[in-house]
């Protein structure tokens, strides 16, 4: 079986990530997503909510695994879940240099765990943190997210 971890903030989850994840399902028997819970940037939503959202809009896919990642590198937690593979989407140039970076320090740490990026497409302006900004604002969010996640995003707006 071939595998690949989605690591990421998933603050929240966008249907950019929905996309990707459906891609990579094309290449992979399974995709384990895998919430960074001790994010530098401070989230909006806990782990709990964002693992509730992750849950409702991907994990009803029997080969789609929901995961937390508390502490440590990518790369080791990828290996204590046998995945040799680290996936990334690529919105737009400027995600470009950064996932470059993060590709090559991954492979130093552990040649033997490789990353493949795949293209956002029809998404490629979606966020998570644009979208937060959006809400924030009363903007429309309607095709951008999931629709739990556009209710609770209004919620904690008070909209
Ligand atoms: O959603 P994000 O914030 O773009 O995800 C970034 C993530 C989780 C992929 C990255 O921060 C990460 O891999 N963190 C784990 C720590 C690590 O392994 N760092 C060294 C690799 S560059």
């Amino acid at each position: 079986m071939s595998g690949a971890i989605y690591a990421g903030s998933f603050d929240p989850i966008t249907n950019g990530h929905v996309s990707i994840i459906n891609s990579g399902l094309v290449a992979f028997d399974r995709i384990i997503v895998a919430v960074l819970t001790n994010t530098k940037k401070s989230p909006l939503f806990s782990v709990a909510e964002r693992i509730e959202m992750l849950e409702d809009a991907v994990g009803g896919d029997p080969r789609v695994e929901i995961d937390r990642f508390d502490q440590g590198l990518l790369v080791d937690y990828a290996r204590k879940k046998g995945v040799r593979v680290v996936l990334r989407g690529l919105r737009a140039v400027g995600d470009f240099e950064h996932e470059l970076q993060m590709a090559n320090m991954n492979r130093h740490l552990d040649e033997g765990v490789e990353t493949v990026f795949l293209m956002a497409n029809d998404f490629f302006y979606v966020s998570s943190s644009l979208v937060k900004e959006a809400a924030s604002l009363g903007g429309n969010l309607s095709g951008i997210v999931p629709e739990l996640v556009e209710k609770k995003l209004r919620a904690k707006f008070g909209q």
